[in-house]
């Protein structure tokens, strides 16, 4: 079965949130939600925030949540000095709703828009994605979670007899930081080239974030949405790593858990993993070190930093033209170690801690074997046009190739040995890992899996890291709701989610017919 298809509708209210989920959160239900603000709230530091008006009020920052096959039906408006749009990240939409950029919304501007959220349990995402001003809008903080469940994902909790607050859904971005501000987004050709990197890892848009929890499971929904930053997440207690299961990556919940004492996940991904902290004080998560292989050299081509020009910045600074280098007293280079928060565990005399379920859903096979087309993608870098996905850099009104609905389709995509790591996204369509070769490098130690994949290979995914010089083969199916809303010709986008190679047209579109 496709893992967006076939849900029961639910018409009927909100749904409650899941009840471990940590309230001091700024939960919403995204079915109540009318209006869904975006505007800039520092013009001076160029921060950014959503804000969803329903019945009971506003709320800024909101993390929304909802049960499969509920309905978004609400206004967006922009009240940005810049044009924006608002992606779903993950969801199975009709071009119509997808935010993709082919229709942004402009400064002052509104649009409807209505969805039915098709997909599995899992943490999804929304954020910005006007075409060469994604990069600094996300930073600038326009990006929310979305926390999706079914009786899967309830099931889990109650197997783990989850404390009421022992549920985060935790959204880790990289800022540049000094003296408490948080500073405008303003890479230089470098950083362009490489990525914008920070010096301080931002949860939930704060730093030295700290979460109070009780003994026993705690399950964590995290998603990587650094502009730029992998992440080798790990939690310590003084020294030593801890093990921890992970139960589920980006689109939902895998088959059975997998016990890890580090999970690899880029600028995109999500993992949702449990650990057990009875008998803990204070645990943290930290980004391990490791060599993420960036092998392309010198400063980005020209044309990589001109595509925002024209518009409004967020902020009064220049966009990707001061100099070269990165500023290395707000960025710590791609792969050092970070630390991102901390847990607290409140004394308390802890329950039994039950085991984890050897089970946990049923995952769609990989339906391989029936797919009946193999498309190769190749990633590149070209001194005059950038990184490029087949030699082609983004056309908006391009589209690089068409696919019938309800076909499977093996993907090869290979990235070059003179190249960044580069975490590739499908909009519109779960996919499956099936291999990985020609892994070099720190990453080599992280494929544990049949395959030599990597853990997060194992599950339902729409962004997948490709290393330089790795091949990975994936298995995609485009089968589409019935609903009418997707009928005809839709449109969707495989690109690479650096932000900063985004916004440089590592981009294309195709066609499901
Ligand atoms: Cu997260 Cu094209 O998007
Ligand atoms: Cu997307
Ligand atoms: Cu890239």
């Amino acid at each position: 079965m496709p893992y967006g298809c076939s849900v029961p509708l639910r018409e009927h209210g909100a749904s409650r949130p899941p009840a471990a989920l940590s309230a001091g959160e700024r939960l919403v239900a995204l079915s109540s939600i009318e209006r869904l603000v975006v505007e800039r709230t520092d013009p001076v530091l160029g921060r950014c925030r959503y804000v969803a008006v329903s019945e009971t009020g506003h709320v800024g920052q909101p993390i929304l949540f909802a049960r499969r096959g509920e309905i978004f039906d609400a206004t967006i408006e922009n009240s940005l000095p810049q044009p924006t749009t608002v992606h779903f990240h993950g969801l199975a939409m009709p071009e119509r709703q997808d935010g993709a950029g082919f229709d942004p919304i402009a400064p002052g501007g509104r649009k409807q828009v209505r969805f039915r959220v098709n997909n599995r349990s899992a943490l999804y995402w929304f954020h910005a994605h006007p075409h060469a001003l994604t990069a600094g809008q996300i930073y600038a903080g326009l990006h929310g979670l979305l926390v999706v469940t079914d009786e899967d994902d309830d099931a889990v909790d109650a197997a783990l007899d989850l404390a009421p607050g022992n549920r985060l859904a935790l959204a880790l971005a990289d800022a540049r930081v000094s003296g408490g501000i948080i500073l405008p987004y303003a890479p230089t050709a470098d950083d362009c080239l490489r990525g914008w990197f920070g010096n301080r890892m931002l949860v939930n848009g704060t730093p030295d974030a700290r979460r109070v929890v009780r003994p026993g499971w705690v399950r964590m929904q995290i998603l990587n949405t650094c502009n730029a930053h992998g992440l080798c997440l790990a939690f310590r207690d003084e020294d030593a790593l801890l093990p921890f299961h992970l139960l589920g990556t980006d689109g939902g919940l895998l088959s059975a858990p997998r016990e890890l004492d580090r999970v690899f996940f880029h600028s995109a991904e999500r993992v949702d993993v449990c650990i057990n902290l009875a008998g803990r004080r204070t645990v943290t998560a930290v980004s391990l070190p490791f060599d993420p292989r960036h092998q392309v050299k010198g400063p980005a081509p020209r044309h990589m930093r001109a595509t925002g020009e024209g518009y409004v910045s967020l902020a009064p600074a220049a966009v990707c033209e001061a100099g070269t280098g990165s500023d290395a007293r707000y960025a710590l280079p791609d792969g050092a170690e970070l630390p991102i928060f901390t847990l607290s565990v409140r004394d308390m005399p802890a329950r039994p801690s039950p085991s984890v379920p050897s089970r946990l859903s049923a995952l769609p096979d990989s339906a391989a074997d029936r797919a009946v087309a193999s498309r190769r993608i190749r990633l590149d870098f070209d001194p005059q046009s950038g990184f490029v996905i087949d030699d082609t850099p983004y056309r908006v009104d391009e589209i690089a190739f068409s696919v019938n609905r309800g076909m499977r389709e093996v993907w090869e995509i290979k990235n070059s040995p003179i190249s960044s790591p580069h975490p590739m996204h499908v909009h519109g369509f779960g996919f499956r890992v099936l291999r990985r070769q020609g892994t070099y490098g720190d990453a080599r130690g992280l494929r544990t899996e049949s395959g030599s994949r990597l853990p997060t290979d194992l599950g339902v995914k729409d962004t997948v890291v490709v290393w330089p010089n790795e091949t990975v083969t994936l298995a995609v199916d485009f089968s589409l709701p019935e609903q009418a809303d997707f009928h005809g010709r839709q449109r969707y986008m495989l690109h690479c989610h650096n932000l900063e190679h985004e916004d440089a047209m590592m981009m294309r579109n195709f066609a499901v017919l």
